[in-house]
């Protein structure tokens, strides 16, 4: 099974498929990792890891459709079976998501429906939940409102800080995005 991942920052959770594959405990090949911009780290990593990489840059592009082509135009060519979504901060076009049918992928630190979008974790906190988690599933051309495929609950500790919840439930969504990528593969 042939996959692309798509990240912006900093890949942690690409790095536990990386990490997983190298110790044979997941079955399927890396066929490139992108991202929306230069210079994320996980893209680095990446191509440190010796995997093939690619940018298609957010602010290249004019027009917002015209990077949504060149992206399902760049992804496509590498004819993956799945494309991963991790911590990848765009919300791709309809001609994407129709490309991919439930094989678009998607990760979120919040127990969707629950806060969605780009602030799950500091949302969480704010409203004072005292369980949040995480989230893969089929992404469609909404914000975080896809399929739901797998969930798990992180508790939320009463001196938590954004920062300490988010690594925290990291570490969660990387165990899951990996269970569903064994159950696909
Ligand atoms: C992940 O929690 C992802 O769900 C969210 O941002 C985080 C990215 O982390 N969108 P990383 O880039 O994999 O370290």
């Amino acid at each position: 099974m042939r996959i692309v991942v798509l990240v912006s920052g900093t890949g942690s959770n690409l790095q536990a498929v990386i990490d997983a594959i190298a110790a044979g405990s997941l079955d399927l090949s890396i066929a490139a990792v992108g991202a929306d911009r230069h210079g994320s780290y996980g893209v680095e990593r990446s191509a440190a890891a010796g995997l093939d990489t690619f940018v298609v840059d957010f602010k290249a592009y004019a027009e917002r459709a015209d990077w949504d082509a060149a992206l399902l135009d760049k992804v496509s060519s590498y004819r993956p079976d799945y494309v991963i979504s991790s911590g990848f901060m765009r919300i791709v076009g309809p001609q994407f998501i129709e490309a991919f049918p439930r094989r678009y992928l998607n990760t979120h630190p919040a127990l969707l429906p629950s806060f969605p979008g780009a602030h799950g974790v500091r949302d969480a906190l704010a409203y004072g939940v005292k369980i949040t988690g995480c989230t893969v599933m089929y992404a469609d051309a909404g914000v975080d409102t896809g399929p739901i495929i797998a969930q798990r609950a992180v508790e939320v500790l009463a001196d938590d800080t954004e920062e300490s919840l988010h690594e925290r439930i990291k570490v969660a969504e990387r165990e899951l995005l990996i269970q569903v990528l064994r159950e696909l593969s």
